[in-house]
């Protein structure tokens, strides 16, 4: 996807020498030439970086970036000034410019800029909603401590994202942000992936193995879905966070740790702990801030922005619309899978409307094949789950090793069907002792 990039300047030679610069460099460039007319072009597409002059008639950088910082919290502006000092750099980056160079610069000077501005733009945070406003000024301020950050929402509501971004707001963004999905592995391997281990700590530990929580050092560790770790690990980790310190498997040594901590869950963590499934000590050191993301049919006037973020991620560059019809449709939804679900249908809906427009029935043919094949094999899946928890008598454990899954896929395919509305609420309750 190419990035969109304003530059603002009242000076013509100026703005058509960035633009023909920049433009060879693969970006998409828009002019304006000052504050007033940047505002308008703003408010009519969505651009990744403004590259602004400062001193301008009818409304001057400065202005414009007040401006800016908002009503456009996340797009960054570099400001670009030929009466620089150091005062007024300071003063800049005060008010919300993510940088400024000064005239005359090179071409590697304005490049580089670019570059880090629009990186800090990968996992770029959509919304229009005050509600996500709300989460990302939150975010924004437990950002500079080191403070343990709980991020909770439905699946694919934008944790992750969320998470990313308290790191690339906090005192270490230079540093690795290193997610781990406490889900995707079994215990024993999430915890040498966790903490690493020394050659020889066991048959097969061929060579020393860094943790993820040393990769971390000095950076962010997201433990994605933290409820998925086991009752022991969780004591441990309990431990590393207490303690800020490590125990490489098969090290006599702790090992001292500097890694902020982020955890995520989409379940509800607190009826865990009551039901003794998490540890409750555990739950309060990571609950230190919590912040909740509500799911995508709660702020619906977040569903065209992100539309029209999908559709020029997915469109290869091509003059891709929506009908009054279909976008009406997706208002209507409820999305269940949120921001993830919404951007699977736009990136297929793209290709079935041959990259033109996208009309109602590129989304209900969609919508048909995905409730009719995924349905039905989930419901044979279902079926054979129910079968073996009736004749292991409900016991998860066994009825897993029955099927030759794990107790967690097996929790977490249950928890699938109920959210989905495949499996009636009630009827799993016999199954979740
Ligand atoms: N506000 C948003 N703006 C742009 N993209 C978004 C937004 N929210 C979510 N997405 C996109 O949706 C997808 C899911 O987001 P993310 O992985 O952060 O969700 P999640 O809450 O961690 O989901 P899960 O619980 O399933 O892990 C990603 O591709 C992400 O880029
Ligand atoms: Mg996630």
């Amino acid at each position: 996807m190419k990035a969109n990039v304003l530059v603002i300047d009242d000076d013509y030679h100026m703005r058509v020498a960035l633009k023909e610069s920049l433009t060879k460099t693969g970006y998409t460039v828009f002019l304006a030439e000052n504050g007033m007319k940047a505002i308008n072009e703003i408010s009519k597409r969505i651009f990744d970086l403004v590259i602004t002059d400062v001193k301008m008639p009818h409304l001057n950088g400065i202005e414009l970036l007040k401006h800016i910082r908002k009503e456009h919290p996340l797009l960054p502006v570099i400001l670009v000034t030929a009466y620089g000092t150091i005062q007024d750099a300071v003063s800049v980056i005060k008010e919300g410019a993510f940088d400024y160079i000064q005239k005359p610069f090179t071409a590697d000077t304005l490049y580089s800029t670019i570059k880090r501005a629009i990186g800090v733009n990968n996992g770029k945070i959509i919304y229009a909603s005050k509600a996500i406003k709300d989460v990302l000024m939150k975010a924004e301020k437990v950002a500079k401590s080191d403070v343990t950050v709980l991020v909770l929402g439905e699946s694919g509501v934008g944790k992750e994202l969320i998470s990313r971004f308290i790191h690339e707001n906090s005192d270490r963004p230079k540093n690795p942000f290193v997610p781990v999905n406490c889900a995707s592995l079994p215990e024993n391997l999430l915890e040498s992936e966790l903490f690493g281990y020394e050659k020889g700590a066991f048959t097969g530990a061929y060579s020393r193995k860094m943790g993820k929580f040393e990769i971390a050092d000095r950076g962010t560790i997201l433990l994605d879905e933290i409820t998925e770790m086991d009752f022991r690990l969780q004591a441990k980790l309990l431990r590393v966070l207490q303690e800020k310190e490590i125990e490489v498997v098969g090290s006599k040594y702790p090992k001292k740790i500097d890694a902020r901590v982020i955890a995520t869950t989409n379940r509800n963590i607190v009826k865990l702990v009551e039901e003794g499934k998490f540890r409750e000590d555990l739950y309060y050191r990571l609950n230190v801030f919590p912040i909740y993301v509500p799911p995508l049919r709660e702020r619906k006037e977040d569903i065209p922005e992100l539309v029209a973020y999908f559709l020029r991620k997915h469109s290869k560059g091509m003059d891709v619309s929506i009908s009054k019809e279909a976008m009406n449709f997706l208002m209507e939804n409820n999305w269940k899978g949120n921001a993830r679900e919404l951007e699977n249908v736009i990136a297929r809906a793209c290709i079935l409307s041959n990259y033109s427009v996208i009309k109602l029935t590129d989304l209900q043919e969609m919508k048909f094949t995905q409730d009719s094949s995924r349905g039905s094999i989930r419901e044979m899946e279902m079926k054979l789950i129910m079968d073996a928890l009736k004749t292991c008598n409900g016991n998860r454990t066994k009825a897993a090793s029955m099927l030759g899954k794990t107790t967690r896929t097996l929790r977490n395919k249950i928890k699938e069907y109920k959210d989905t509305g495949i499996l009636p609420a009630t009827e799993d309750k016999q199954w979740m002792s």
